[in-house]
């Protein structure tokens, strides 16, 4: 039913119901702690869904960056470049490893990581004798980054790619799967991505001693003795079998969240795309995106509204929307940090709006928040 009464979220979790069958097989097993059996099953079976070799299974999917930078032996001094147009998480593990990021901007036609933009910093950052220890390359809103270009310029300097497909899981590039194609990838399983584990992430790679690395160091970097001996730092970001099950259960409806949320934006298209001053997130000819989340531009000159105005009529009918992210060189934590920009990532941010994609909406409710937006114009 949709009663207009109903809050309707952002991106709720949406179970399928193997995830409780599965969680109850781990509770009859009593494979509850630490690892397990679902454990080994989810990382083979993501790793399967992406067209890696390997994976490790971790609490979370800046825990995975975080350990991608460690095992890339990133350190105080190093550089690493990052998309800005993304979430914290992207960035932050940068400066845990004591190390400076440096900010590319998109470019309009994908939102994501602008080729030529990475291109012109690497050129200089040769010349100057200092090169990234690596480049993180975001996949924004379920949509690839254009990555032929952006894997070329990186081998070219010798500069390992580290594909953050946190909120890509499903999509493709010139049918290669988000996370299949830069020398590592994470993927994240938090409460609001198109599947998850209430909270979780993972480390992809098909070099085998990467994905060992990350679980030993993971697992408290814990030596090969009876007692408890350590020699290296380590940290406790392994994910649960009881977490792992969950996850199981939800890449079984991967395909057909995919299918629902790329429905979902498209009937917002077709109910809004006329109106004027409106526009979606474009998806260029090399892109299968997962639509995770429904993106719209609203342009104040045009539409008689603006992002802002328009997120609240919504919040006033019970209705979440949040703007586009806010660019990682726009975000005070970062002041100081360089970056190479080209006025994209800004802009969508002072237009961007996300609408509700949650999988589970009926068509109704995506009606109810597009007759909102209709409405919400002066
Ligand atoms: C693009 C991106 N990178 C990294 C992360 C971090 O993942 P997690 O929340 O699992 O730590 C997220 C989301 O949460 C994200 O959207």
């Amino acid at each position: 039913m949709n009663d207009p009464r109903t809050r309707i979220y952002l991106s709720p979790p949406h179970m399928c119901g193997k995830e409780a069958e599965f969680v109850s097989e781990v509770f009859a097993s009593n494979w509850i702690a630490p690892l397990g059996p679902f454990v080994d099953r989810f990382e083979q079976e993501a790793a399967a869904q992406v067209g890696r070799g390997h994976a490790a299974a971790l609490s979370s999917g800046t825990a995975a960056i975080h350990l991608a930078l460690r095992i890339l032996g990133v350190d105080a001094g190093d550089e690493v470049f990052c998309s800005t147009f993304t979430f914290y998480g992207s960035a932050t593990p940068i400066v845990y490893q004591g190390a400076k990021p440096v900010f590319i901007d998109s470019e309009a036609g994908s939102w994501n990581m602008d080729p030529n933009l990475l291109e012109e910093e690497l050129r200089q950052g040769a010349a100057r004798g200092k090169l990234p220890k690596a480049v993180i390359v975001v996949h924004l809103y379920g949509q690839c980054a254009d990555m032929d270009p952006i894997l070329a310029v990186c081998a070219r300097h010798g500069v390992p790619v580290i594909e953050d497909a946190a909120e890509a899981l499903g999509a493709a590039y010139k049918g290669r799967a988000a996370g299949g194609m830069g020398w590592a990838s994470v993927l994240s399983f938090n409460g609001n991505k198109i599947i998850t584990t209430s909270g979780g992430g993972m480390l992809l790679s098909d070099e085998e001693e990467v994905v060992r690395r990350a679980k030993f160091l993971a697992t408290q970097a814990r030596d090969p003795a009876p007692h408890y001996q350590h020699s290296q730092l380590g940290f406790n970001y392994r994910l649960s079998n009881v977490c792992a099950a969950i996850g199981v259960g939800q890449l079984c409806a991967l395909r057909q969240r995919v299918d629902r949320k790329r429905a979902i934006f498209e009937q917002y298209r077709r109910r809004l795309q006329g109106l004027p001053g409106f526009s979606f997130m474009p998806e260029p000819s090399w892109s299968f995106s997962n639509r995770w989340l429904s993106c719209i531009l609203v342009d104040p000159k045009q539409a008689g509204t603006d992002r802002e105005s328009l997120r609240q009529a919504l919040e006033a009918q019970n209705i979440e929307s949040r703007p586009l992210w806010k660019p990682m060189h726009l975000q005070p934590v970062f002041a100081g940090c360089r970056a190479r920009l080209g006025g994209v990532s800004a802009l969508l941010f002072e237009q961007g709006l996300c609408l509700p994609s949650g999988t589970a909406m009926t068509d109704a409710d995506v009606d109810r928040v597009a007759s909102i937006v209709e409405r919400s114009r002066r």
